[in-house]
């Protein structure tokens, strides 16, 4: 059989009569699989393992897809998730009480019930990706990770998310609110630990009127005026993000959640829309604010179908910043027995998201590091380059429990900081005194 070299860096080899197949370059991915598979394989002998092989195959082409093109169709996007490993089960999901309707998705029998990702363990083809993503993120940033002081300035929110600890229906939150000279206190304390950006974050809390937040805005920005401001304030009007902005917040970070309508609505009560989220994250781009979205790995009932239209979001709206991180369950919510996303799929797509929009800022996230204690360090070593110790006073940081165990709820900010220092250090990266803007690289579209 005549074979013709296509020349691609992962060693895969054409043959005339077959797709692709794995040939005896000693590429072979099941070490225990005999050489010139391809032969038994044309004698069907071995039908599954080419079955298994074109898979892999067909995934690694898709990965060289997107390193050089950073673009894949949708149908590309499920596959590259879904991975060369057999489809996974579905998994069994029921319904939050508060959610149950006739016509609901998630009320469907199991065996109509969409399939979803299960673990994303046997991920043979993680290290191939993830060598790609940080080759490219150190070509941009080098072998710096940029840090963000986040100050957790509310745990009172008006919403109900069904996932989220600090939802308003859940009556074991103890409530508390920072106030103005509190948060502004953080802030110096951080700028003192070489903090040069601050996260404001909290649930929707009326307080915080855009009379309040200008004020705090200012006075932030007038004691350090070489610092960037960032909001994750959730959804507010046209108007309101316009006045802080004006104010001096630089950026914005609203996770979209999911980029399927449908699903949008199986994870937050009715009152909550799909269109708003997505109004919001238009505007923020619109008044000038670099902008943050992102989802949560394994949200109960998420597909590789969803996963798939979430990066096809992210392709097409090509955020400056994009938060992703496992979804974990908490005791006080509806999805208090719904599995946890994983580490290796959370990996996994932070490696494809650096690969679509290569300058992106991405965080190696608190919940990455709740579900394993290397879990930060693993992140970045799949091509995140942000992390963001907390500047919470203690006294509070225990109540804001979005998901069961977080982390980081006991250390003073200089411990904290300190801490992510010495885990960069340790894989050969080190945290930057500096505002960490997006690069700008080639333009916006
Ligand atoms: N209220 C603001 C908003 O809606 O953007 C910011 C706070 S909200 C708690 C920040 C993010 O935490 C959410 O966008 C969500 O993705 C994440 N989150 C909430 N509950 C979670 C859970 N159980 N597991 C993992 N992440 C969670
Ligand atoms: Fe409001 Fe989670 S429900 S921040």
């Amino acid at each position: 059989m005549k074979t013709e070299d296509v020349s691609l860096s992962s060693g895969i080899t054409k043959t005339e009569n077959l797709p692709f197949v794995w040939m005896s370059q000693g590429h072979c991915p099941r070490g225990s699989k005999p050489r010139n598979t391809h032969y038994k394989m044309e004698k069907g002998i071995d039908k599954e393992y080419m079955a298994d092989n074109l898979k892999e195959n067909d995934i690694k082409l898709l990965i060289e897809k997107l390193a050089a093109t950073h673009s894949l169709s949708l149908e590309e996007y499920r596959r590259l998730i879904e991975g060369p490993g057999k489809v996974q089960d579905r998994e069994k999901f029921s319904v939050p009480e508060d959610n149950k309707t006739k016509n609901h998705p998630l009320s469907r029998p199991d065996d109509e019930a969409p399939r979803t990702i299960k673990t994303g363990k046997d991920r043979e083809l993680s290290p191939v990706l993830a060598e790609k993503a940080v080759a490219v993120r150190k070509e941009i940033y080098g072998d710096t990770v940029f840090t963000r002081g986040l100050i957790e300035i509310s745990n009172i929110c008006k919403n109900d998310c069904y996932y989220c600890g600090i939802r308003k229906s859940n009556r074991n939150c103890d409530r508390y609110r920072l106030t103005e000279e509190q948060i502004i206190s953080c802030a110096d304390e951080g700028y003192e630990l070489g903090f040069r950006t601050f996260v404001l974050q909290g649930g929707e809390d009326p307080y915080y009127t855009d009379e309040v937040l200008i004020r705090i805005i200012k006075s932030i920005k007038d004691h350090h005026p070489d610092c960037a401001v960032t909001l994750s304030m959730g959804e507010r009007s046209y108007e309101s993000y316009k006045a802080l902005h004006e104010a001096g917040a630089d950026r914005y970070l609203l996770r979209h959640e999911t980029a399927d309508k449908e699903h949008y609505q199986t994870l937050h009560p009715a009152e909550m829309s799909f269109d708003n989220r997505m109004r919001c994250l238009k505007e923020l781009r619109e008044i000038g604010y670099q902008v943050g979205c992102g989802f949560m790995v394994g949200s109960p009932g998420q597909t590789a179908e969803h996963l798939a239209k979430d990066l096809k979001f992210i392709e097409e709206f090509k955020p400056d910043m994009c938060g992703i991180g496992p979804f974990i369950p908490h005791k006080d919510t509806p999805f208090r027995d719904k599995p946890a996303g994983t580490l290796e799929l959370t990996c996994y797509l932070l490696s494809i998201i650096r690969l679509i929009h290569p300058p992106v800022l991405l965080p190696a996230t608190t919940a990455l590091g709740t579900i394993h204690p290397l879990g930060r360090e693993m992140g970045i070593q799949a091509g995140a380059n942000v992390v963001m110790p907390n500047l919470s006073p203690v006294t509070v940081r225990n109540k804001y429990m979005l998901y069961d165990n977080k982390i980081c709820t006991g250390e003073e900010s200089a411990q904290c900081r300190g801490c992510l220092d010495s885990r960069m250090r340790s894989i050969g990266y080190r945290l930057v005194t500096d505002r960490g803007d997006v690069k700008n690289i080639g333009g916006k579209e």
